[in-house]
């Protein structure tokens, strides 16, 4: 049997991707690039803007094509977009399963039924807010340790989720209904996969997270996280996404300062620059709070990376409002940034309460602007590189061609990130991904590093 996989989303959807996909491969199913000669077609979903559910129904509208000359393909559709459709999902054409994001163990065993009697089924949480039962958060934990997220494309690295869930309830955000309630994962069972992943030769581990500074298990903080992790011998980094502005324990700074395996990189989206955007967005913090951290962050480990996300034109965001995002933006002097048009996300309390406002041309114009201010700070951090040497982690050959590529024979252009985030490009044998090596960057843009192997 073959399987075609897509996946949308965030890392945690990618992660979800991985696991899935090794249960699939552990069940004996085997892996095809071509959609026409699947047997079952598997898609991870993203909900969280209007733009990632638009990308699944043009794939579904693909594949109801390519259904009627092949009928006998299964349709999965899992992760956050089936968990927020449900039964709608099912009444697609092309759509034989809905699986939800906590339902993924079930995967194999729904597509081998529908492979089997070809049927449409369901699994997904009818009262997703509902505390999970243990023996629930048991089985996704057993599914986790099993089928564990070492990943192929980027070799050497994983991603272990320490939480589950969200219950922050930002007023524009579908996580916490597509998610569920916020749950930390046992220390023990963390350490356990992670201790399992440095023995099969994983070096990089990333923690995930929705709001990953608020791991709390008992009195075991997140913080007290890292220390064990770092005592895991040959993991040699271990990165951390997202964390949030509120409450936040200054003790995760200092880890970065006493062990070298934390990387210092910070991602902790600001979402706005505006006091009055922040309380519509029920983020709990001002910007003058904000501001608090990334300073603490700053004074306790000075060479840290910071990243953070937007949104623009959020209801109700005036020209003075951006204004006070883009001042946000100079102050904060991110690494980068992720900038986003405001999506109303069906049953969030933003479109509920809130009218879209702002005119799509107006957040576009937001968009480009806040992007050129970003682009001008990344392009004077990452010149701050030139003349000296990095530490990176290789990831492969770079998918893009860079402009200055060498022909020589047998060495490709290699890419790989640094402790703090940043993309470095260099010239390499292939063969040296999964490992770390010394680069010394010569030549900068705002995205990336250029350099060459010392
Ligand atoms: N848990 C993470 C982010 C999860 S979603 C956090 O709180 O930081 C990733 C990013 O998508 C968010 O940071 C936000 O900037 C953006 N986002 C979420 N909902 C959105 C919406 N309705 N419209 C536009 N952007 C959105
Ligand atoms: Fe969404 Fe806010 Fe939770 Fe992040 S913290 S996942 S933005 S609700
Ligand atoms: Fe991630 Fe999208 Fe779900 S951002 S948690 S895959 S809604």
């Amino acid at each position: 049997m073959k399987v075609f996989l897509r996946s949308f989303g965030c890392q945690m959807n990618k992660l979800d991707t991985n696991l899935v996909a090794n249960s699939f491969l552990q069940a004996g199913f085997e892996f095809t690039e071509e959609i026409g000669e699947a047997d079952a077609v598997l898609i991870n979903t993203c909900s969280v803007r209007n733009h990632a559910e638009e990308r699944v129904l043009s794939l579904l509208g693909h594949l109801k094509h390519i259904k009627k000359t092949r009928p006998q393909i299964v349709v999965a559709v899992f992760g956050c977009m089936a968990q927020r459709l449900k039964e709608d999902l099912l009444s697609h054409e092309a759509v034989n399963i809905v699986c939800g994001p906590l339902q993924i163990p079930e995967l194999v065993s729904l597509v081998s039924k529908a492979i089997e009697k070809n049927t449409k089924l369901t699994a997904v949480s009818n009262d997703i807010r509902h505390k999970s039962l243990p023996e629930d958060s048991d089985r996704l934990d057993d599914f986790e340790y099993s089928y564990d997220s070492a990943e192929d494309n980027l070799p050497a690295q994983a991603y272990v989720r320490v939480m589950r869930g969200c219950d922050k309830f930002c007023s524009y955000c579908v996580v916490p209904y597509v998610r569920g309630p916020e749950a930390s994962r046992e220390p023990a069972k963390i350490i356990a996969q992670i201790k399992k992943l440095a023995d099969s030769g994983i070096k990089q581990v990333t923690l995930l997270g929705q709001t990953v500074n608020s791991y709390r298990y008992d009195n075991f903080t997140f913080a007290d996280l890292l220390y064990e992790v770092s005592k895991i011998n040959s993991i040699e980094w271990i990165k951390f996404v997202t964390c949030y502005p509120k409450n936040f324990d200054e003790r995760i700074f200092k880890a970065m300062v006493d062990l070298p395996t934390v990387c210092r990189y910070l991602h902790i989206p600001a979402q706005s620059g505006s006091d009055k955007i922040l309380k519509a967005m029920n983020r709990g913090y001002t910007c003058s709070q904000y501001l608090e951290i990334i300073d603490k962050a700053r004074e306790i480990v000075p060479d840290i990376a910071v990243a953070g996300d937007f949104i623009v034109g959020f209801p109700g965001e005036t020209d003075e409002d951006f204004q006070k995002t883009i001042e946000l933006v100079e102050k904060a002097q991110y690494k980068n940034c992720y900038i986003f048009k405001y999506s109303p996300r069906p049953g969030t309390r933003a479109d509920d309460k809130l009218a879209d406002d702002v005119p799509m041309e107006v957040k576009k114009q937001r968009n480009i602007e806040l992007l050129a201010v970003q682009e001008k700070i990344s392009a004077e951090l990452n010149k701050s590189f030139i003349g000296k040497t990095v530490k990176v982690l290789v990831e492969g050959a770079s998918k893009k061609a860079h402009l200055d590529k060498a022909d020589k024979e047998n060495v490709s252009q290699l890419i790989g990130r640094t402790a703090g985030d940043y993309i470095v490009v260099f010239d390499g044998s292939e063969n040296l991904a999964g490992q770390f090596v010394n680069v010394n960057i010569t030549k900068a843009s705002a995205l990336t590093l250029f350099g060459q192997i010392n």
